[in-house]
Parts: structure tokens; C-alpha cells; sequence
């Protein structure tokens, strides 16, 4: 195979900016696109060059069944994220998924179960973890620099106004709280229901990865549905997880979409080993900083860490999110066109989604203590069969 023939699904603004960057892209050829609304597949179909070649889908299992198509880019924002992916998978297509990879466990076995039986590609387009400095501090760590990691934090603090919560089905046009009473065709979003905590790839892909670890329990709180900032929004305005891994490191994980924030990175990181300490920024006027306890520092000190990466292909410029957004389509590319190995298997895919659905659980059940499956196969779970107990 030369080409990856990518059918594409979900044309909202995150599908658009994926087309947008796949349609010059080595080794993709989009050959389908698929929206039940209508109205969105001409503006995704303006960017394409080779558009009379491209075939347009309503329905999800029409597109599945389109022989043209070796690939399912997975672009949608809904409950059966996960469901889709897995079904994909299920009728033979390679999948490269948006984040979160599923909102419940029982996707999440469902994805690995199908990847295993099938030995199709699943990618999680987790971006973060591409950044510049996450690779630098991977490197600390594994050197041993900054001794036995025991705390490690990350938080997403994001606001993007309230419209991505009221969206037209008809048009797929997105309207604020403010617009609703103008907008009677406007519904609420699957935001409303999703927790927010559910949104943590972000976090725990580039931090699991500078840790080399997973979450193997966590608990959580979180503020009261509806939100304070916002009462027309079901969503509580702070979600936050406490984590334990399997090396022992202490995580606190935090999200929240609701309440307005400086317009700044999202992100915030920080983690304390036992030999010392690195943290990202905490306003775009300061650095990063780093303290290692045997290096005859008395003070942090700042250091030049960022998003971009010093290696960064010139394509890879201005692709998105710190030039992140170009490594996870030739990740995806390399892996179906068999030129790499996966560095982010489906297993470390469910590491970042499963602690983040039990997250929530534990929220619903009083902040109960709950136990995060590893997903990889053992004697008990041999490849390509569910656990006994899902
Ligand atoms: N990695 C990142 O930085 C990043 C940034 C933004 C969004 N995202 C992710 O990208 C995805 C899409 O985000 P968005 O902002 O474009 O959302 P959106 O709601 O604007 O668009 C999603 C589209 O998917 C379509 N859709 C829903 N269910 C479908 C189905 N069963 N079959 C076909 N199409 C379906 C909807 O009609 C909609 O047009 C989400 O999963 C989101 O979490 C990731």
C-alpha cells in the first residue's frame, strides 16, 4: 500500500483542521467523508483538490462498508466515541481516533478485544505527548535525574466561551448562551452530559509517558451540575482525580471547561521526584522551571522548555497545538504503512481514557476508590478475549 484511503468522520472544526492537514500529507489519500449533518460536508469538500473522487455518507455504517476506504479518521464528539471506533475496527478499517479514545470501560475493552483479533491499526490522535519539552522531561526522569518520582500533576483549565454547548442539528451552526433565545433550534451539546474529567488525554498521555507508567487506581471530586459560571451549562465547572500509579507516583489530574481563564496555556504540568523538581509555566511571561537537588542549585531556575520541538520536521510548522498536531498523522501513516513500529500502542491508548472514566465513576459513587484494569493480555485475559469481568 502507498496510500492510506482515509474515509473521514465527523466534519465539525476539529475534522476540518485534520482534512486541512491530511489532503497534502505523504501517504493519505481522503477517499470518503461521512456527517449526518448535511450541511457540513461542502466546506469540508471545498479543501479537497481530488473532491468528484470523494464519496459522501450520512450514515456511519455506510462508509464502514465502502471498500474505497482503508482507514476511518474518527472526528466526532459523542457518547459512542469509543462504540465507533471499535466498530470500525470490527469491519476491517484501520482506525486514527480523536481524543477521548471512549467514555466507557466497556468501549474501551471493546477497542482493545478488536484491535487484538484483528491486528488493525488503532491510533489515538493524542497530540501532547509530541511536544518538545515532554520529551525532555521523559529523558530527566529516565536518566534518574530527578530520583523516584512521587508526585506528578496536570491540569486543563480551557474556556472557549459557551457555544461549544448549544448546536444546531439541522445546520451544525453552534450558538452561545447568550444566542439561545434567538436560536430555538439550538440543543444542548453532548458536553452537557460528558464529565469533564473525562477530557484528561491531554494530561495523562505526556505525563504516563515522561513517567513510563499507568494508573492503577484513582479517586475523585468535582464541583455541582450545572455549573456555578454558567447554570444553563449540565456541566460542574472543576472535575479533580487522584491517582496512584503503578511505580508509586501520586497524581492529581484536573479539568474544567465552564469558568472563564486567562488566555494562556491550558495545560499545566508539574512533577517531584525524590531528587528534584521540573514545572511548565504558569503565565506565557515566565519559563518552565527545574530543581535538582544535586546540582548545587539553591533556587529553581528557569529553563528555555516548549511546546515546540527542537527537531520539528518544517512541515510539521504551524500544523497545530505547538506543531503537535503533524506528529500523530505520520505516527498513524508509519504504523499502518508498516515503516515504524507503534509507540503508542492501544494499550497505552486505554491508560489515558479508562483512569479518567473511573474518574467520574468514583465521583458518581462518592469519591469511592475504584481500580483501573491494565488492558495489555496476560494468563488470565489471553489477546482477543474480553476479561471475565468488564
Ligand atoms: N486533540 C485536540 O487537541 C482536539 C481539539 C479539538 C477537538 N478534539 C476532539 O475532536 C473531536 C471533534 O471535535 P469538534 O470540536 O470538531 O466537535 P464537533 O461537535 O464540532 O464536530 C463533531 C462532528 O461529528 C459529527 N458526528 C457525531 N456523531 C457522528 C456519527 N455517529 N457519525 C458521523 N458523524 C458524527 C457531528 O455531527 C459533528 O459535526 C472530539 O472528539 C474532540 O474531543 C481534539
Amino acid at each position: 500500500m502507498d496510500d492510506i484511503r482515509i474515509g473521514w468522520v465527523g466534519l465539525g472544526a476539529r475534522g476540518l483542521e485534520w482534512v486541512h492537514i491530511l489532503r497534502s500529507m505523504r501517504g493519505y489519500r481522503i477517499t470518503a467523508l461521512c456527517d449526518p449533518i448535511v450541511a457540513l460536508h461542502e466546506r469540508a469538500l471545498s479543501l479537497l483538490d481530488n473532491r468528484n473522487q470523494v464519496a459522501r455518507y450520512t450514515d456511519y455504517a455506510a462508509i464502514l462498508a465502502d471498500p474505497s476506504v482503508d482507514a476511518i479518521g474518527l472526528c466526532v464528539r459523542c457518547r459512542e466515541q469509543g462504540a465507533l471506533a471499535a466498530q470500525a475496527l470490527e469491519a476491517g478499517k484501520h482506525v486514527h481516533a480523536e481524543v477521548p479514545a471512549a467514555h466507557t470501560l466497556e468501549d474501551c475493552w471493546r477497542i482493545v478485544v478488536a484491535a487484538e483479533r484483528t491486528g488493525l491499526v488503532y491510533q489515538l490522535a493524542e497530540q501532547t505527548r509530541y511536544w518538545g519539552f515532554v520529551d525532555a522531561w521523559r529523558d530527566l526522569v529516565a536518566e534518574g535525574r530527578l530520583g523516584h518520582v512521587t508526585y506528578c500533576e496536570g491540569q486543563y483549565l480551557g474556556y472557549y466561551g459557551t457555544e461549544i454547548f448549544f448546536q444546531s442539528p439541522e445546520t451544525g451552526r453552534f450558538c452561545s448562551v447568550e444566542e439561545l433565545p434567538s436560536h430555538p433550534d439550538a440543543k444542548p451539546t453532548w458536553l452537557h452530559l460528558m464529565p469533564p474529567i473525562h477530557y484528561l488525554p491531554h494530561e495523562l498521555s505526556p505525563m504516563l509517558k515522561v513517567l513510563n507508567d499507568r494508573v492503577i487506581e484513582v479517586s475523585a471530586m468535582g464541583t455541582r451540575s450545572p455549573s456555578y459560571a454558567h447554570p444553563e451549562i449540565g456541566q460542574p465547572d472543576i472535575q479533580v482525580a487522584l491517582m496512584k500509579t503503578e511505580k508509586g507516583a501520586i497524581l492529581r489530574m484536573v479539568t474544567g471547561f465552564t469558568q472563564p481563564v486567562p488566555h494562556r496555556d491550558h495545560h499545566w504540568y508539574q512533577i517531584i521526584g525524590t531528587r528534584g523538581c521540573v514545572e511548565w509555566r504558569r503565565s506565557e511571561s515566565e519559563r518552565p522551571k527545574m530543581w535538582l537537588a544535586d546540582s548545587g542549585m539553591h533556587d529553581a531556575a528557569e529553563v528555555d522548555w516548549r511546546f515546540e520541538r527542537l527537531d520539528a520536521a518544517s512541515e510539521a510548522r504551524g500544523s497545530g497545538h505547538g506543531d503537535a498536531d503533524y506528529y500523530v498523522h505520520t505516527a498513524f501513516r508509519d504504523v499502518v504503512l508498516g515503516t515504524k513500529q507503534p509507540e503508542f500502542d492501544v494499550y497505552r491508548a486505554m491508560d489515558t481514557a479508562a483512569p479518567a472514566i473511573l474518574a467520574a465513576e468514583s465521583i458518581a459513587q462518592g469519591s469511592k476508590l475504584l481500580r483501573v484494569p491494565d488492558f495489555r493480555p496476560n494468563e488470565s485475559r489471553p489477546a482477543g478475549h474480553l476479561p471475565e469481568e468488564v
